[in-house]
């Protein structure tokens, strides 16, 4: 099944999160000069126009980047650092000052990653996949494939760099992709124990992620943090709540994450925000 179409959702409070934790993870990365491989298994098309009709169906980016976006500049200044930077890419992927395009998962690899650095990507979805294709069009660095990007980012690691990072993203249509996802990483994990990785995860059941943060837990996985942002109580409905969650994070993340998810809960939940920053096991 592959129905879902990332351009309904793009910018929303779910990718705030994603997407401010990941450019993080790669600003850490990138600080040292040693080259560094970047992995998307489910990676979409890099860029979504926030002015055509998929992403103005819902206008999920209105309570997500777009409340971001519309903070007056001295708010800005006053942001957590994780979500200063995060909003700095984003300004810089709009240079005409109006929110009209959002930026994906891979984009944000490919700016902040240097020369030197290696990205590969799979989406399996063939217009997706098209798209992808001319998004990235003559960058040297990446490789794309149309594949199942469970099944094949094992054969990717360990990487001849052996500094890496990981991204899971997947779209949980089908349920088995909360199992598959735990499994995946823990293969992963095992090839290639000292990358970082990060899942991103929906709450729309919440036993399912309950059941996630056990079988992480008892994988045998070390150093494992969890970041959760929610808008709404875990009993309404729809996806009131995502987290991502971290294998191997750079040190500096809790400490981030701890100034800029209460903010967010309140900016983007209200009265119904709510955070979790946590170690789900120790190093
Ligand atoms: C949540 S979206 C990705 C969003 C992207 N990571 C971002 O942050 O901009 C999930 C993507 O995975 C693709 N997909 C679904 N099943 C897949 C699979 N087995 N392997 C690779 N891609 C898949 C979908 O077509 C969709 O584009």
């Amino acid at each position: 099944m592959l129905s879902y179409l990332h351009s309904f959702h793009a910018g929303n409070f779910a990718d705030v999160l994603k997407h401010s934790v990941s450019a993080h993870i790669l600003n850490y990365l990138t600080d040292k000069p040693k080259p560094v491989f970047y992995l998307d298994t489910h990676s979409g098309t890099a860029a979504f126009a926030l002015t055509q009709d998929e992403a103005q169906k819902n206008q999920e980016y209105l309570n997500g980047i777009g409340k971001l976006w519309a903070l007056p500049n001295a708010d800005k200044a006053k942001l957590p650092g994780l979500l200063k930077s995060y909003l700095a890419l984003i300004e810089g992927f709009n240079p005409s000052k109006t929110l009209t395009v959002y930026p994906g998962s891979p984009w944000f690899a490919s700016e902040l990653l240097r020369d030197h650095d290696r990205l590969s990507l799979f989406e399996l979805h063939p217009r997706e996949f098209r798209t992808l294709l001319e998004n990235i069009r003559g960058d040297r660095r990446i490789k794309a494939f149309q594949k199942d990007g469970f099944h094949a980012c094992i054969s990717q690691l360990p990487p001849k760099e052996r500094r890496g990072y990981v991204l899971m993203d997947p779209p949980f249509e089908v349920k088995q992709d909360y199992i598959t996802a735990v499994e995946t990483l823990v293969t992963a994990y095992k090839k290639f124990a000292t990358g970082t990785y990060a899942l991103w995860y929906p709450v729309v059941d919440r036993y399912r992620i309950d059941d996630m943060e056990k079988q992480f837990k008892n994988s045998g996985v070390k150093n494992i943090q969890l970041f959760e942002l929610g808008i709404a109580r875990d009993q309404d409905r729809g996806m009131t709540s995502s987290g991502m969650i971290i294998i191997n994070p750079p040190w500096t993340l809790m400490q981030e994450a701890k100034q800029a998810l209460p903010y967010l809960a309140k900016l983007l939940g209200g009265s119904q925000g709510s955070y979790r920053c946590i170690q789900l096991v120790e190093e």
